[in-house]
């Protein structure tokens, strides 16, 4: 009960603070599909949908009383109208997002974070795992007609997401752990063998599990290569003002919301 009635004084403040109301839009769930265990597709009809940066991520209201918070997600992609996200099913709030249909509101505030840096490059390796892929592929899009090379790694075969969709934006290396599928190991290993191989990347963009991202870290450090990490930290309001997901970067406490989701590898996991 009290924690109740904390959260939804967190919400009435929050509505106080005009990023948060200058960003939320209400929208349609035009679809809102199973497409793996456990893993959902939803696209939400939004009315003058703002432009969004890859690795930007949204908040969405959860239709539950008990919910008071929203969730972060990550963009998956969006088009004037619309935006999507992919999502796991798992505790309270994803479980009601996945019973939504179509026709049903849903609020959402976006676009949020800083996302991913995207200057020029000419070679590029991203390194996704799980749904840490979602935030990647406005990203892999964003660098059609570089060198760019994806590696996804998943636990098994029936784990596997949106193998087609990355397999159009540049070369592209499905990983399985238990190797029913693709290369046999995680996707840092198989990005290690190509740079033995000669293939020298000037940046690896990655997001996943924290195993996944300290390896990216050491390799990107062992290559003397720039990498770019999305963090994932458990969040309250999304817009900076809560601190529920401080970390440590390079020694300073930054929001995870507000000052990344993105930061620079050599900073983080110290
Ligand atoms: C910036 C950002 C982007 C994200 N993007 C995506 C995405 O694109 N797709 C996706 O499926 N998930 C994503 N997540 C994680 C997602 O927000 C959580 O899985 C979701 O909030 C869980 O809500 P719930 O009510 O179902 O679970 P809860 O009932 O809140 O929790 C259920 C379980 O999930 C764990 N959990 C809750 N939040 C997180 C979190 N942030 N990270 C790890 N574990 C958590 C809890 O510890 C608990 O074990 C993202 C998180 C962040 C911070
Ligand atoms: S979630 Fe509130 S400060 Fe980041």
């Amino acid at each position: 009960m009290r924690l109740r009635s904390i959260c939804a004084r967190t919400s009435r403040r929050l509505w106080r603070v005009s990023e948060y109301r200058m960003k939320d839009y209400t929208g349609e769930i035009v679809s809102n599909k199973q497409i793996a265990p456990d893993a959902f597709e939803m696209t939400v009809g939004v009315k003058d949908m703002p432009e969004v940066r890859p690795g930007q991520f949204a908040m969405l209201e959860v239709p539950r009383k008990d919910c008071v918070l929203r969730r972060p997600f990550g963009i998956l992609s969006r088009d004037e109208n619309s935006v999507s996200f992919l999502y796991r099913v798992k505790g309270n709030g994803t479980i009601a997002l996945s019973e939504l249909e179509a026709g049903d509101g849903i609020r959402l505030t976006m676009p949020l974070g800083n996302g991913f840096p995207t200057e020029k490059r000419s070679k590029v390796a991203i390194v996704g795992g799980g749904f840490g892929i979602v935030p990647l592929y406005l990203l892999a899009k964003e660098y059609r007609g570089a060198e760019v090379r994806i590696y996804n790694g998943f636990v098994n075969a029936s784990a596997v997401m949106l193998e087609r969709e990355f397999g159009k934006c540049g070369k592209f290396t499905l990983c399985t752990d238990d190797g029913s599928r693709g290369f046999h190991g995680y996707p840092v290993a198989a990005l290690e063998k190509d740079m033995d191989e000669g293939f020298a990347p000037e940046v690896i963009f990655c997001c996943g599990p924290t195993p996944l991202m300290k390896s990216v870290k050491a390799l990107a450090a062992r290559r003397g290569v720039k990498a770019y990490l999305s963090l994932e930290q458990r969040m309250g309001c999304g817009v900076g003002a809560c601190l529920t997901c401080t970390c440590k970067v390079a020694g300073h406490n930054k929001r995870v919301c507000k000052d990344g989701p993105v930061f620079d590898s050599a900073e983080v996991f110290e």
